[in-house]
């Protein structure tokens, strides 16, 4: 179970869950994207020097299918998978053709079959629970292939704090939730614990730049490693 924020008020403030943050953000979020600190080309460019075409890609929270579709066109197979209904209702309208509704906890698909996972913008942002980022990456382990790579990404503790407050435009309302920030000690020792090594570590697209305490996010290229 995710340790998630429920319905709570906050000094006059709704804040929700993020299954229900992300299903009323579904017809407004690619447009609110475009006003983040990052651009989907760099996002895009990434990925795409991450891993070769054609190969087979899993995309972890795909939300609307922003990064998952420009790969799809690109010619990579891509499953898309995310919790919220709403958002991967949009990533179907733009025509995503493999897409999974559910937490990924709950995921089930061939072992050993994705050359590469990613999660953009999504990861563990929201859990702060160990255990739970654990079976996401032991998961992460048993649907790759020898040698995939995942490609993961999270608010950086450092720079945003433990807790995150998102309060974004939903058409004529105002939706919050809570997304949570990582320590990059922490995550590479889970990730080395789970059967990768880690390697690159960026901490923004937008320039491209290796991972400071200072820059924003936490991005992650961890390669699997054989299991003792
Ligand atoms: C900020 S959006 C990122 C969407 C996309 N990766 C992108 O870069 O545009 C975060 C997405 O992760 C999804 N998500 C978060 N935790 C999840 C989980 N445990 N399983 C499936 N989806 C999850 C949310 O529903 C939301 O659509």
């Amino acid at each position: 179970m995710l340790n998630v924020v429920l319905i709570t008020m906050n000094e006059g403030i709704n804040m929700i869950n993020f299954t229900d943050f992300y299903n009323k953000m579904g017809p407004h979020y690619d447009r609110w994207m475009e006003t983040g600190e990052s651009t989907l080309e760099d996002e895009l460019n990434l990925v795409l020097e991450t891993f070769p075409n054609p190969c087979r890609i899993l995309d972890v929270g795909c939300g609307t299918g922003r990064i998952s579709i420009p790969l799809q066109e690109r010619g990579y197979f891509v499953v898309g998978a995310d919790i919220s209904e709403e958002m991967i209702k949009v990533a179907k309208e733009k025509d995503l053709r493999e897409a999974y509704t559910g937490n990924f906890l709950d995921f089930e698909y061939q072992q050993e079959f994705f050359n590469g996972i990613i999660s953009l913008h999504a990861g563990f942002s929201y859990t702060n629970d160990d255990n739970s980022i654990r079976l996401m990456i032991r998961k992460c382990h048993g649907l790759l292939v020898r040698d995939g790579r995942v490609l993961w990404d999270s608010p950086n503790e450092d720079f945003y704090g433990r807790e995150r407050v998102l309060k974004w435009p939903a058409g004529d309302e105002i939706v919050e939730t809570i997304c949570y920030g990582h320590s990059i000690s922490n995550l590479k020792e889970l990730f080395n614990k789970e059967g990768f090594e880690v390697g690159k570590t960026w901490g923004s697209y937008s320039p491209l730049r290796l991972y400071e305490a200072g820059l924003p996010r936490l991005i992650i290229d961890a390669q699997k490693m054989n299991k003792c």
